[in-house]
Formats: structure tokens, sequence, C-alpha cells
């Protein structure tokens, strides 16, 4: 496995729509391997293959129920010990179905180092896709880890949550840590 380049805006890579997988060979092994390495590296919660100059239609995403406490829940006051974080890997994925209501929440993006954005997406979303066999599934994404996959497939598009954002700001210095882990 190795550590590979995350691309930045304006670089073009990220506004390029990406092509479907028909080869589930070496090298997107190796390709998937090195999204997981550089994803948990970065660290992010999620990473599509056009963020590391890769244009096709692959996503990562690692998600800790931890990170999404429910509402006066304080950190470290959970009853039961957090879960462990689980792994996604998405070939070709598609939203087969949503929900119709939407809620704003707050997105960051391993693309676009030091800004935040309010961002409306599908409360709940089904994916299809393929996994890193080429074997179908479907999955349903609840809250933010629905946000993270809508995040993940609009990057496959050349859409980044700026342009999506109802608001974007800056992170002040030092607020980036606490913010919530760009994808
Ligand atoms: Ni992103």
């Amino acid at each position: 496995m190795a550590l590979r380049e995350i691309l930045t805006t304006p670089h073009p890579a990220l506004r390029t729509k990406a092509r479907a997988v028909r080869h589930f060979d070496q090298q997107l092994q190796q390709l998937i391997d090195d999204m997981i390495e550089t994803m948990r590296a970065a660290p992010g919660v999620g990473l599509a293959a056009p963020q590391v100059g890769v244009g096709r239609r692959v996503i990562v995403v690692e998600y800790s129920e931890e990170s999404d406490l429910p509402e006066g829940q304080e950190e470290g006051a959970a009853e039961s010990p957090p879960k462990p974080p689980k792994l996604y890997v998405v070939i070709n994925p598609e939203i087969t179905r949503h929900s119709r209501g939407t809620e704003l929440g707050n997105e960051g993006c391993l693309s676009i180092p030091g800004y935040y954005g309010e961002v409306e997406r599908y409360e709940w979303a089904v994916v299809k896709g393929l996994n890193r066999r080429g074997q179908p599934f479907r999955l349903k994404a609840r809250g933010w880890l629905a946000s993270i996959f809508q995040h993940e497939i609009d990057h496959l598009n050349g859409v980044l949550f700026i342009d999506r954002a109802t608001q974007v700001w800056r992170a002040e210095e030092g607020e980036a840590m606490e913010a919530m882990a760009g994808d």
C-alpha cells in the first residue's frame, strides 16, 4: 500500500466526471488499498478516486458511530463502548432511492482544505454498487453517513460541496481541529 497525493482545488481532475469501473484487476485492488490508507492518514471519513487523480467511479468511506453521538450525549459518557469504525468500499455507486426530506449539516473536504460549509442533503439514501470483487450490494445510509455517501458520489460527477453549500466559511486557526473531519 502507498499513500497517494490528495489533489486540491482548482485541480481539473476534481471537475471531471469519472468513468465506470469495468475490470476488477490488480490495479483496481491497489487503488482501493491506497485510497483507504490515504483516507486514514489524512485523516478523513471518505475519499473518491478523482481526489487522487484517478478518473474512475470508486469511493471509500470509513464511519465511526462515536462521531455521531445522539443529541445531548457527552463524549465519553456513553454507557456502551463506541463501535469500531465501519469501512465501505463502493465501486460504481448509485443512489437508487432517497428520502423526500433533507437536512442541513456541516461539511469539509480534503480537496478544499481550511473551508467548511453548510450543505443540504437527503436524510437517508439507498446506495447500490459493487464491492471490490465486483459483487453487487446495496446499503441504506442515514444521517451523517448518508451525507458522506452523497458527498463522495458528487465527487465522481465533478461536483464539490462548495457548489451545493448554502454558506461557506474559512476555519479559523485552531478551529480546524474541532470542526468535522474533512472528507
Ligand atoms: Ni470531498
